[in-house]
């Protein structure tokens, strides 16, 4: 690394009002008025404000910095000074400069831009400042994570990520030619994580983890990470318990560290602030009374007409808008933030239309909920919009969920399960259980299912030496960060994305 004198962050400014400093960085976006030149730099840290007088600096540098291409790389040196106004609330006075590489026609202007296309560039669209942000809450979240098992007796154990059998169903395996035998990606590290539980008690492993789904949703990827706990001696109330801390512990790390990037990605805080202790508690028979009661039905049609309003409100401003460009009276300025307002408005309509059509589809099926099946995306969305902290689930039907979940002794029916739903509509991102611990249950269970039980020997084994009650659950990090970023796609939240259509870069 070249060393830059007097080189300071841009969240370092606070400490150097009055001083003269350096920052190095990229040209995030820049004006003119001729005399002043305002640069927005960002530098990985944050953005400033640096302000450019004619006269200030050499005439020669003025004209480059004038004529500078977004996401050109250079430093700037000036004093710092305290300015409310300005983001971060910081500006440089620019005394000098050096360009280090000029960029030209960086494809990605501050107008807004298709899906598709933002994918194809994703090596550049990580310097936005929305994925800026999200990736800095992705870290806390990652850091949260360790630290809370770490702080709290669990020992890392790293399960393998070429395994040789299903933990989850059978259908989303992605095979590997493993010099002749067909190995699997792991789908879940749990089955190994529950034979370490029995020799260190209290365990979790935390990686990537690999689903082929057949599934194009905005909850989906072939790739994500997952962390997973596993204790020895523990109940269904214990493993509650235990996620519904850890969950809390997540946030507060992400409102004590990240109150800056949640402002700026629009999030709702007082909401993350009441997430704490106790979660709510539903038994999967709960939840079906309440998808097919009148409560959901209100509240469902109460959703459609605040929909309908929505969209009305945005057909309005987009024909002002539309009617203000048309005007002919507008400066280049003026025209461009329109025309960025006007993609963005575009979209949400498209996205608005989708809730209207989707809203009726959602109500019907809520209604015609089945004792027996697996709850819908739609219902999970449905429920957790009904409530304002996370939702638990627990007992679903055995025959809707795997084969290693433990049977209820007192209801033969449903097993001693649990979804973690999040609030607003962002479904879930916890699913785990009591294990069955009896040899001959889990046996009947695994052949019920059609499981070779030859594969599975060693897991048996864990219920002939020293069986005990034990449980954990798994946790989806991109899910996770999805709710907390109030990302509507997981894709985001995720620096390259893996998806069933889509690997791009
Ligand atoms: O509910 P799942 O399938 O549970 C398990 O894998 C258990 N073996 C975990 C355990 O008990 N140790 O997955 C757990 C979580 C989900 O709640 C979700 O957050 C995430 O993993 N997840 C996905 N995230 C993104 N894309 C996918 N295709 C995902 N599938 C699961
Ligand atoms: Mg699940």
């Amino acid at each position: 690394m070249t060393a830059i004198p007097n080189k300071v962050c841009i969240t370092d400014l606070k400490n150097n009002v009055g001083k003269e400093v350096t920052l190095a960085g990229w040209l995030y976006n820049s004006r003119s008025s001729g005399k002043l030149q305002f640069l927005i730099l960002r530098d990985g840290t944050g953005l400033c404000q640096c302000v450019v007088e004619k006269g200030k600096i050499s005439d020669e540098l003025f004209d480059k910095l004038e004529h500078l291409g977004q996401e050109s790389s250079l430093t700037l040196t000036g004093t710092v000074r305290a300015e409310q106004r300005s983001v971060g609330g910081y500006e440089l006075a620019v005394t000098g400069g050096e360009i280090i590489s000029p960029a030209i026609d960086y494809p990605i202007t501050p107008k807004s831009h298709g899906v598709d296309f933002l994918l194809k560039n994703r090596h550049l669209h990580l310097r936005s400042q929305r994925q800026w942000c999200i990736g800095k809450i992705r870290h806390t979240v990652i850091d949260a994570i360790r630290r809370f098992f770490n702080d709290n007796g669990f020992t890392l154990i790293d399960t393998p990520i070429l395994t040789t059998i299903a933990g989850e169903d059978t259908q989303s395996l992605f095979e590997v030619d493993y010099f002749g035998q067909p190995l699997h990606l792991t789908q879940t590290g749990q089955l190994y994580l529950e034979s370490a539980a029995m020799s260190f008690g209290k365990v979790y492993c935390f990686g990537p983890t690999f689903r082929a789904e057949k599934s194009k949703t905005r909850r989906h990827l072939t790739e994500f990470w997952m962390v997973e706990p596993e204790v020895a001696f523990a109940d269904l109330n214990s493993l509650l318990e235990l996620a519904e801390n850890f969950v809390s512990f997540i946030v507060a790390q992400v409102l004590q560290n990240n109150k800056s990037q949640l402002e700026t990605l629009g999030v709702n805080i007082p909401a993350l602030e009441k997430i704490k202790p106790p979660f709510y508690r539903l038994t999967y028979t709960e939840a079906g009374n309440i998808l097919t009661s009148q409560k959901a039905q209100d509240f469902l049609a109460a959703q459609l007409a605040d929909f309908q309003k929505q969209k009305e409100q945005m057909e309005t401003r987009l024909a002002e808008l539309e009617k203000q460009s048309a005007s002919g009276k507008l400066k280049q300025w003026q025209q461009d933030k329109i025309a960025a307002e006007l993609i963005d408005l575009r979209s949400e309509l498209v996205e608005v239309n989708t809730k209207i059509e989707n809203n009726p589809k959602h109500a019907k099926l809520a209604a015609e909920f089945q004792w027996g099946k697996d709850l819908g995306g739609s219902d999970e969305t449905i429920i957790s919009q009904m409530h304002d902290k996370p939702v638990f689930v627990t007992h679903y039907p055995k025959e809707a969920k795997a084969f290693y979940m433990k049977t209820d002794r007192s209801n033969d029916k449903v097993v001693l399960n649990y979804d973690l739903l999040a609030p607003e509509g962002f479904g879930e991102i916890i699913g785990g259980s009591v294990r069955e611990d009896d040899y001959n249950m889990l046996l009947k269970r695994m052949q019920e299912m059609g499981l070779k039980a030859e594969s599975y020997n060693w897991y048996l084994d864990l219920r002939k030496y020293g069986s005990v009650p034990h449980g954990g659950f798994g946790l989806g990090v991109e899910r996770t960060v999805a709710w907390l970023t109030n990302e509507k796609h997981i894709r985001q939240c995720i620096a390259f994305p893996r998806m069933m259509d889509k690997v791009i870069i």
